[in-house]
């Protein structure tokens, strides 16, 4: 495809305002050399021989000799499918249970160099974005591949703001949850039944009804958040304001009680961008991948999102955040560190926080975190909890086991700590981390339905059972037992 598509026409711009297009439609315009911000890299990319790179492998099991293409420092799994034993042999594959070493997908959203510590979306610093823009910005960014003018912008933030306002049952359902109910459970759990009230979501292979579940889901995330924590504490629901923008909106959401007017603190609406920003996506994770594994069987958005909600729950990805402060109150003070540090040592204990699959340096965003921890307390207060993390983290970036295993913070080891001083309890961090990665889940999931490559997600295995053998009756079940 990349081969016939490179006569050089000139490339047509069309509007900004793209979300996300039919993968016929999107195959139609790049034959027609019209431009799809955020895809057309992609596009360009597609056929393997690109850079006529090759790989020669020799199967010492029958000496023969194979090539096969290397595009883009990766090689097609299925290419290995060729070399077999004798025709009847199913023919090589690979084993990664964890993928540490496999591509799923190609993506043009998110950059990340594990080594050198950088993260970009789309090509920006997350520094740059997390100081300039808005939560808004950046998500208009990850999903349609380009920062948006003023206008667009305002168009968005104005869209957006009119989707947050939930069917008034969603509020029925969720008095039925007990009271200490998990909030992740409960997110879960709304999401996902979100599709009973959007049937149209269905519709996944319509660009037109894919954006419109894209704009209602991020719309809603916050009042489903908010909602969660209001029942929780027993509080009556506050409805969205669409005026506010969509931090100060949720902060209205959750802190609002009898003043006419509830007016949230402009440092920590801000820090609460900065951090939404920092947490809006990160390739392919755990939970993106879970999007994508689930949204590949054309289910409809909602149930995708709960499924990747579920996937960021767990304690090793977003739900470490709130380990983190369970952990810094449980060593309770700066004399307990090096006690826990050698449980960590003695593999009794994680050190929650700490270590990442592709960061072995310096998670750019746990940088950044420990900035906005700082404006943060300048308004609300010190948590003295900072302290012992500093200090924690000080103490394992000295210690061999650490620089050995190249663990250092993540972003979870201070969002935490932020939160509590805002006056969020440690069930809700996991909560604030799934508002706006909902953002790079649906960039995500955008990606993958116009991608031509997309099929649905179905590894294979390696059987290591029993071979095939004759059914024993239940009667004789005893003697073979015995026997054994
Ligand atoms: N504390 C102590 N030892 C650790 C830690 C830790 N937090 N993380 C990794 N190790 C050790 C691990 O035991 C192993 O040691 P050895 O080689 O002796 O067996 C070595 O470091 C390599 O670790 P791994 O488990 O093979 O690494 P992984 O890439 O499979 O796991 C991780 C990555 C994030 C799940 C893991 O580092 C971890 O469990 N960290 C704590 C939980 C956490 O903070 N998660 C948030 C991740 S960042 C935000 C997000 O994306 O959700």
């Amino acid at each position: 495809m990349g081969v016939a598509r490179a006569k050089t026409q000139a490339r047509r711009p069309v509007p900004r305002f793209v979300i996300s297009v039919d993968i016929k439609v999107l195959k139609l315009l790049f034959r027609e050399g019209v431009e799809v911000p955020g895809v057309q890299l992609w596009m360009k990319g597609q056929g393997k021989t690109m850079d006529n790179d090759t790989l020669t492998i020799t199967d010492n099991r029958t000496k023969q000799t194979y090539t096969i293409p290397i595009y883009r420092g990766t090689v097609h799994a299925t290419d290995l499918r060729q070399i077999k034993t004798d025709p009847g042999d199913f023919g090589l594959m690979t084993y990664d249970p964890a993928f540490m070493n496999t591509a799923s997908c190609h993506s043009a959203i998110t950059y990340l160099d594990g080594d050198k510590g950088i993260l970009r979306y789309r090509g920006y610093p997350i520094e740059q974005l997390a100081e300039k823009c808005t939560f808004l910005e950046v998500a208009y960014l990850l999903l349609n591949g380009e920062l948006p003018t003023a206008h667009q912008l305002e168009l968005w933030s104005g869209e957006v703001m009119s989707h947050t306002m939930t069917h008034e049952n969603v509020k029925k359902f969720m008095d039925g949850f007990h009271h200490d109910a998990h909030p992740m459970g409960v997110l879960i759990s709304t999401v996902a039944a979100l599709s009973t009230f959007y049937p149209d979501a269905r519709n996944v292979t319509d660009a037109d009804c894919r954006r419109r579940q894209v704009v209602r889901l991020i719309g809603k995330m916050p009042t489903l958040a908010a909602y969660a924590y209001r029942h929780r504490l027993g509080m009556p629901y506050v409805y969205p304001d669409p005026e506010l923008s969509y931090t100060k909106n949720y902060m209205n959401m959750l802190w609002k009680r009898t003043e006419p007017k509830y007016a949230a603190n402009p440092v920590l609406s801000h820090a609460l961008e900065v951090l939404f920003i920092l947490h809006a996506d990160h390739e392919q994770n755990c939970s993106t991948s879970a999007m994508r594994a689930v949204g590949s069987s054309h289910a409809d958005p909602f149930v995708t999102t709960a499924a990747a909600i579920a996937a960021l729950s767990g304690p090793l990805h977003g739900g470490a955040n709130e380990e983190v402060l369970r952990m810094l109150d449980e060593i309770g003070s700066k004399d307990h560190i090096s006690e826990f540090i050698k449980h960590v040592k003695s593999g009794e204990r994680k050190l929650m926080g700490f270590g990442h699959r592709v960061y072995k340096n310096y998670d750019p965003r746990a940088r950044i975190v420990k900035q906005v921890a700082e404006e943060v307390f300048e308004v609300t207060g010190r948590n003295p909890k900072i302290d012992i993390a500093l200090d924690l983290e000080r103490i394992a970036l000295s210690d061999e086991y650490f620089i050995k295993r190249r663990l250092y913070p993540n972003v979870d080891f201070y969002s935490g700590i932020i939160y509590q001083a805002m006056g969020f309890t440690p069930d809700q961090f996991t909560v604030l981390f799934g508002i706006p990665r909902t953002v790079g889940w649906l960039a995500q999931w955008q990606e993958m339905m116009q991608d031509p490559d997309t099929k649905i997600a179905r590894p294979r295995q390696v059987y290591v059972g029993e071979e095939a053998r004759d059914f024993v009756p239940i009667t004789l079940r005893d003697r073979e037992l015995a026997s054994a």
